[in-house]
């Protein structure tokens, strides 16, 4: 029976083995998904020794998508853009990654939640690893602009170069953000609130419209903050990361096992359970 897994440090309260295990039923295909945590600094022996344990396949979360990167034999064009791996395939004795976060998004924004992000003015508030993976989505997914803003500036300036689109994507600051005008796309692709004590997402309401979309990649207490501040100022659709979770699982699922799973009735068991 091929091995699967997740990796990540903490990981023992990931969705990921229940979303596979759930993709794997419906697909009639008997396969091991497991959780397995590694330290940054084991990572990868015990990557390692996942494959020739028969391990076949491995999605990467945080702090390891960086490390995952640079430990894959190839890259696909998408995972080199945003210089992070969240899904790798074990083939011809090597790791092939790759990282389906982006598409996740966005395909949960615009079939899940039918959304058009054509032509909009789009705010990514955040520079991380996250944050860069989601910049190059909603740039292929076709907003019109896209503004980042980082309480670090210059990660700001750094993933606005990297993205190469000089005059679509900008760097702006937070302390300039009540003079950008207003955005009908704002993501919070920060991982301020995770963890314990986070305190209230501020942001000037002048950011929002009538159109507005807000997002959290974030899901569950550590989206709370920023999906807060987005309804308090009037945002038409308010999203969290769940969605885009499931969404990033199918596209590893479809990679390694060639079908398209139904992520409707998973994605509305684990909505069921979430506050
Ligand atoms: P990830 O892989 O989740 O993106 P990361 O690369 O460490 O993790 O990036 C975390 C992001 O959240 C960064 O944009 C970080 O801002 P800095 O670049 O200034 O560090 C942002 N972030 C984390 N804690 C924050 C906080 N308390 N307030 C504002 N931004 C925060």
């Amino acid at each position: 029976e091929a091995r699967y897994a997740v990796f990540g440090h903490p990981i023992a309260h990931s969705l990921s083995p229940r979303i596979h295990a759930a993709f794997a039923r419906q697909a009639g295909i008997a396969l091991q998904y497991t959780a397995i945590d590694a330290p940054p600094g084991q990572f990868p022996d015990i990557l390692a020794a996942f494959a020739t344990g028969g391990g076949r396949g491995g999605n990467v979360t945080m702090p390891l998508k960086e490390q995952a990167y640079a430990l894959s034999a190839t890259l696909t064009p998408r995972a080199r853009a945003v210089g992070a791996v969240n899904t790798l395939t074990w083939r011809d004795g090597q790791w092939h990654g790759d990282n389906t976060d982006g598409a996740g998004l966005v395909r949960d924004l615009t079939g899940r939640h039918a959304l058009d992000l054509r032509g909009r003015r789009a705010l990514l508030v955040g520079a991380g690893g996250a944050a860069r993976g989601v910049a190059a989505a909603l740039l292929d997914a076709g907003v019109l602009e896209l503004a980042v803003v980082n309480r670090t500036p210059a990660r700001a300036d750094a993933l606005v170069d990297s993205l190469g689109q000089p005059g679509r994507a900008y760097s702006r600051y937070w302390d300039d953000l009540s003079n950008q005008g207003d955005f009908e796309l704002i993501v919070n692709a920060t991982s301020a609130a995770r963890g314990t004590g986070a305190g209230a997402f501020t942001a000037p309401m002048t950011l929002v419209n009538s159109r507005t979309l807000a997002v959290d990649i974030n899901y569950g207490e550590a989206a709370i903050p920023f999906l807060a501040w987005a309804r308090a100022a009037g945002c038409l659709h308010v999203v969290d990361g769940l969605g885009m979770l499931v969404e990033q699982a199918a596209e590893a699922f479809e990679l390694w096992h060639g079908v398209r799973p139904d992520t409707s009735p998973v994605y509305d068991e684990l909505r069921a359970e979430q506050v």
